[in-house]
């Protein structure tokens, strides 16, 4: 099984951005707690994150051919892109959405996610965990259809 991670824009400051709101892990330290959690599980992972939207496009058009899900923060790109909600529709593969901040108890305009009506699910407001927790539930997703 492999399973593509994508990380949205600005979440290659985490560790000095808003540390009150997103804490202090660096982005390097959630990758490796992924990529032990993978491990774990006997799963190929590839680590992905920028701050372009169409970067992120791309990685998840490439991801169809080579992956059986995706994990993404889409962060901001979750309230505003159409467009990465179409490429997860269009690329058909399982898609868990997770947000280190609880999306819905901040500002208005972040409790809309253009991504959750297409993906399996969302965790947020879990710091780190919504990604372990996220990555665990679309593992096990996965499984379920194999
Ligand atoms: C975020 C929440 C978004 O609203 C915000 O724009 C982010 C990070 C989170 O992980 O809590 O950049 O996706």
């Amino acid at each position: 099984m492999r399973i593509l991670v994508v990380h949205g824009p600005n979440l290659n400051l985490l560790g000095t951005r808003e540390p009150g709101i997103y804490g202090t892990l660096t982005l390097s330290e959630v990758n490796r707690a992924l990529s032990s959690l993978a491990d774990e599980l006997g799963v190929d992972v590839t680590l992905f994150q920028s701050n372009s939207e169409s970067a992120l496009i791309d990685s998840i058009h490439s991801a169809a051919a080579s992956c059986d899900g995706i994990l993404i923060n889409p962060a901001a790109y979750t309230h505003t892109s159409v467009a990465i909600r179409d490429a997860v529709s269009a690329v058909g593969l399982p898609v868990v959405e997770v947000h280190l901040s609880n999306i819905h108890s901040r500002e208005k305009f972040r409790a809309r996610s253009f991504i959750a009506p297409v993906a399996v699910g969302q965790v947020s407001g879990f710091g780190l965990d919504s990604y372990l927790l996220g990555f665990r539930a679309l593992f096990n997703h996965i499984k379920k259809g194999l």
